[in-house]
């Protein structure tokens, strides 16, 4: 049988203890992930107890009170809190989700919070995004047009905007691109370099299904490889693990379903 055992520096080792909450009558503990490149140290779980009264409602409120209140020195992202900008993407009591969007009070006992899972770490909840990024760029993520352009701007009918919109707001132009779905998708846990995984390909999906773009059966031709989209098995984890409610999985389902047709 085959054994596995981790690289001795990516073992999470015990971290500090604060208790910031002396006297408080709502406390929390909240057990977040530490990396530092620099200092050469295994990751660590350091545990903050903070006093919920003074923080806002959410998960994010409670981290950014520890780094302005408690340690300086957390790193982490966000930018909109309101689930718009996709930057505070971490996992949260073992759930992929948007910190400023996961109330505190959901979360019974400690709240363990880590990065994204299977992404290298710039630094403590940061994840190295670059190469997630590079494959966004792959599939050229713009409208593709070889028809003059008209005077005015491309009109589309309400029925082309819902492909793009979804009648529920919840279609493929909805992406945040947080990657909550691609690092819960097993697939591209064992295949990053190759498979482009959820995020990425619901987005190839929204330029081909985008009526006004003029490159589909490029863009076909470009995802038709056993890797890059057919490691997709259908597993489901993206679309349940998606803030937004969007259905990433359904988007391969119809570019694999648009495969299949054009060689019929
Ligand atoms: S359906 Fe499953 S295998 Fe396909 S992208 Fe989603 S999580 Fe990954
Ligand atoms: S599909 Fe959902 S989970 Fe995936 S990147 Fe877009 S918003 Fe995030
Ligand atoms: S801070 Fe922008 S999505 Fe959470």
């Amino acid at each position: 049988m085959a054994e596995f055992t981790l690289p001795k520096n990516s073992k999470i080792k015990p971290g500090r203890k604060v208790d910031a909450a002396k006297g408080a009558k709502r406390k929390k503990t909240f057990k977040v992930y530490r990396y530092d490149p620099e200092d050469k140290q295994n990751p660590r779980l350091d545990e903050f107890t903070i006093d919920l009264d003074q923080c806002g409602p959410m998960v994010l409120d409670a981290i950014i009170h520890i780094k302005n209140d408690i340690d300086s020195t957390l790193t982490f992202r966000r930018s909109c809190r309101e689930g718009i900008c996709g930057s505070c993407a971490m996992n949260i009591d073992g759930r992929n989700t948007l910190a400023c969007l996961k109330p505190i009070a959901e979360v019974s006992g400690d709240v363990k919070i880590t990065p994204l899972p299977h992404m290298p770490v710039v630094k403590d909840l940061v994840p190295d995004l670059n190469h997630a990024y590079a494959q966004y760029a792959s599939v050229e993520p713009w409208m593709k047009t070889e028809t003059p352009a008209p005077t005015r701007e491309r009109l589309q009918s309400p029925e082309d905007a819902d492909r793009l919109n979804g009648t529920d707001g919840k279609g493929p132009s909805g992406c945040i691109l947080c990657f909550c779905c691609s690092t819960s998708c097993p697939s591209y846990w064992w295949n990053p370099d190759k498979f482009l995984g959820p995020a990425i390909l619901l987005n190839a999906w929204r330029w081909i299904t985008d009526t006004r773009d003029e490159a589909t059966g490029e863009r076909l031709d470009q995802l038709d490889d056993a890797f890059k989209l057919y490691r997709c098995h259908t597993i489901m984890n993206c679309t349940n693990a998606c803030p937004k409610d969007l259905n990433p999985a359904k988007s391969i389902a119809e570019i694999k379903k648009l495969m299949v047709e054009r060689q019929t």
